[in-house]
């Protein structure tokens, strides 16, 4: 007799495990299932996340820097570094254990939650008027059903044709993670989130880093004013990027992988390097689900197809995260996770995707949330701007990282905010005073007349508020 659920939920990244827990904390008889295992076989729970995603990345983003700042910055503060060295290896065990200590605590919160954790590859066996069978395929084989199905199977790095990853030299995010000696010359196809925040990683480690990607315009997502001001900055430290060009052949010789490309200006060109970081874009992953055996949709891109509520085609069936329309971010896929489980039970979850902001964990940070002003433009909406240099900022000064600025767009008439734009230190912090001005609906002049704690980088903040209205008072 199959175990019954009220909800089961296949995956256990940031969408599926916080789906389950929300619903746990509901009073809903609740399963989350995950394959996810680590190098011992064990269950790893956190999905790409917490194993080969935000986690051991940002692990790695502040070892690093602690070793640059060590290298260079130290020395301004009156700090002498004698016989400074890497340990990469202990760099290494340090990001594992932090990884570690993510996926135990998630065990532990479904402990804590009731929530029933099984360990394996979950699939639709058959759909009944009760609910849906799911058979789990791990170390043991089970069946179990649900009355409700939440699907949060997550993501998987896109290759480039003629080119797997093998992560010995042609690496994914999982490879560029855990590349066990400083490369000499590492090349990463592709100037997006992972290639900037992981090329940033091994750069600062002694690598040489060249960064080739398609696109003409640097950070095309990211508002204009603020994507030339990181690429300079990015330049200056001495990250390669070379944009506009056109990748060709992808040979993967025995230690080196030579990489034939057309450069902007149409010159044929080509670069050996030790190791290839392949970072351009993600791929919705419903490998082993048995979608099309019960018939659920997906659309042209590969997702599972959901209206705005995360429903599926098939009754009761949802779906959340990365496997779904939207952006890949953490963040997103729980706000789904929490909305669906909430409307299960009849509640009115609610993501609002007009405030979901986006972090690049480069030094320094880049963060926003709401239109760029160039899709302001484009949409011909009148607004006024507003920016303050952290060069300005005494707390910047302080800390001795005065890069980047932050950017305020408002609407020309009400005044409310529309988007805010941050390059500069701690930008993932203070972009969440801007989500929730943002959430109420606030105006530049809320934020300008709200009292700001002296010194701190939250003040740039408020002088770019006040500047909206050009009256600044440090600069
Ligand atoms: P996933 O996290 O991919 O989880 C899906 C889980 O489902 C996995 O454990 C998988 O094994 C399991 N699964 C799949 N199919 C089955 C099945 N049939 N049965 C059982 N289990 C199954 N986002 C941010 O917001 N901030 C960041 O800083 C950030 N950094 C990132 C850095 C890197 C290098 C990468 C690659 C991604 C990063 N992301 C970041 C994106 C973030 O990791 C994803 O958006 C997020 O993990 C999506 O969550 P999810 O729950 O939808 O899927
Ligand atoms: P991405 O979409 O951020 O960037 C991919 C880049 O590769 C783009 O600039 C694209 O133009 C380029 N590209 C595509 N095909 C190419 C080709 N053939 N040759 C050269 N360039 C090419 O994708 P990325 O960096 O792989 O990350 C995947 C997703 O993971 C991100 O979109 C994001 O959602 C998530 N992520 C989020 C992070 C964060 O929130 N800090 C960190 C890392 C990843």
């Amino acid at each position: 007799m199959a175990k019954e659920f009220d909800v089961v939920v296949i995956g256990g990244g940031p969408g599926g495990y916080v789906a389950a827990i929300r619903a746990a904390q509901l009073g809903l008889k609740t399963a989350c299932i995950d394959e996810w295992k680590n190098e011992k076989g064990d269950p790893a729970p956190g999905g790409t996340c917490t194993n080969v995603g935000c986690i051991p990345s940002k692990a790695l983003l502040q070892s690093s820097e602690h070793y640059d700042h060590a290298g260079h910055a130290f020395a301004e503060h009156g700090i002498d570094v004698k016989g400074l060295s890497l340990n990469l290896g202990q760099m290494l065990a340090r990001k594992d254990s932090v990884v570690k200590q993510n996926n135990d605590g998630i065990l532990y919160l479904f402990k804590k939650n009731k929530v029933s954790f099984f360990h394996g590859r979950g699939s639709f066996v058959k759909a009944e008027s009760s609910g849906y069978t799911i058979q789990v395929k791990g170390a043991a084989e089970e069946t179990i059903s649900g009355k409700h199905v939440i699907v949060a199977t997550g993501s998987n790095p896109r290759a480039l044709p003629g080119a797997p990853f093998d992560e010995k030299l042609v690496l994914s995010n999982t490879g560029a993670l855990a590349i066990g000696a400083v490369p000499k010359k590492l090349g990463v196809i592709g100037a997006g989130v992972i290639g900037l925040e992981m090329g940033s990683v091994w750069r600062r480690l002694g690598a040489e880093v060249t960064v080739l990607e398609a696109l003409p315009a640097f950070l095309g997502a990211v508002d204009e004013q603020i994507a030339k001001e990181a690429a300079k900055l990015f330049a200056k430290q001495g990250l390669g990027v070379h944009l506009g060009v056109k990748i060709g052949a992808i040979v993967v010789g025995k230690k080196e992988v030579t990489v034939d490309y057309t450069d902007d200006k149409g010159a044929a060109q080509k670069a050996v390097f030790d190791k290839l970081i392949v970072s351009i874009g993600r791929v919705p992953n419903t490998t082993g689900l048995n979608a099309e055996g019960v018939g659920l949709k997906l659309d042209e891109r590969g997702c599972i197809a959901v209206d705005g509520d995360c429903k599926t085609n098939l009754p009761n069936v949802w779906a959340v995260g990365d496997v779904v329309r939207g952006p890949m971010l953490a963040h997103k896929a729980e706000e789904e996770g929490v909305a669906v489980a909430e409307r299960i039970v009849g509640q009115h979850g609610h993501v609002n995707f007009n405030t979901i902001p986006w972090v690049i964990y480069t030094s320094p940070e880049i963060a926003w949330v709401g239109k760029t002003e160039q899709q302001l433009k484009a949409d011909g909406v009148a607004y006024k701007a507003g920016t303050f240099p952290f060069l300005a900022n005494g707390r910047a000064r302080a800390l001795g990282d005065t890069s980047g600025m932050v950017k305020f767009l408002a609407d020309a008439k009400t005044d409310e905010i529309l988007g805010v734009h941050i390059v500069g230190p701690m930008a993932s912090e203070l972009i969440a005073e801007a989500v929730v001005a943002m959430e109420f609906r606030a105006s530049s002049e809320d934020i300008a007349r709200i009292c700001h704690a002296h010194p701190s980088l939250s003040e740039a903040t408020k002088e770019a508020a006040l500047a909206v209205d050009k009256r600044s008072l440090n600069f």
